[in-house]
């Protein structure tokens, strides 16, 4: 487990209107976690159209905002019940934020990145099993922490952390992506296992995950 490095992302290469997604969920806990998604999205898929893109950029949005389903369900992290609400309520809020941009994406775009965010928890057409393979890919690097800060919160056994490391490695279907992720499966299993031990500021850790200027090495303005 490491902090990331500041502008570690730098190079992400985004567009402006990914930019400006960005801006909207600058402070998510959730940021690098979006931006690694995207970044594992065209590494494992060099064709990636804009809408695959995006909709790995954006796909957990919904978690940014207060009075969705618990991302740390007690029923497990494989519930239907709780991937279509939370897969649905990102949909909703991304399709909010496109159609409400002057001028708005045209209507193909936003209906395409619409689809592939409700099934980015399950697949489902070469596209979504990308979109989840990278999201898994991304989970296992860049939020190996939130397992151990849930042991630490007393919130799971590491047992029971387990499972969403598992969950993540298990459904991911394309086979080049499945070779990437064992070895970043292996140590986020290593890193919970060692949760008790753990001398990482899991607050510092999430902090840096959800600021933009760190994420991106913004300059930082001039105080006073
Ligand atoms: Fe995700």
């Amino acid at each position: 487990m490491e902090y990331p490095t500041r502008g570690r992302y730098a190079n992400a290469a985004l567009s402006p209107l990914e930019d400006d997604a960005m801006a909207w969920l600058d402070g998510f806990y959730q940021l690098e976690h979006l931006i690694a998604t995207r970044m594992w999205a065209v590494k494992i898929c060099p064709e990636a159209s804009p809408e695959l893109r995006f909709a790995a950029l954006t796909h957990d949005a919904e978690r940014f905002f207060p009075g969705g389903p618990s991302s740390t369900p007690s029923n497990g992290f494989d519930d239907p019940d709780y991937l279509f609400a939370h897969s649905t309520r990102s949909a909703n809020i991304v399709e909010e934020w496109l159609r409400s941009r002057s001028p708005a994406p045209d209507e193909a775009f936003i209906r395409r990145v619409r689809r592939l965010i409700l099934r980015h928890e399950i697949g489902g057409g070469w596209e979504a099993d990308f979109v989840q393979a990278a999201d898994s890919l991304s989970f296992l690097e860049t939020l190996d922490w939130i397992t151990v800060d849930w042991v630490r919160d007393d919130r799971y056994t590491i047992a029971q952390a387990r499972e969403k490391l598992d969950f993540t490695v298990e459904r991911i279907r394309p086979s080049i992506a499945v070779t990437a992720a064992l070895p970043l499966y292996e140590s986020a299993v290593r890193a919970l296992d060692a949760a008790e031990d753990c001398t990482m500021d899991l607050k510092r850790r999430r902090e840096l995950a959800g600021s933009r200027r760190y994420l991106f090495g913004r300059p930082i303005p001039p105080t006073g």
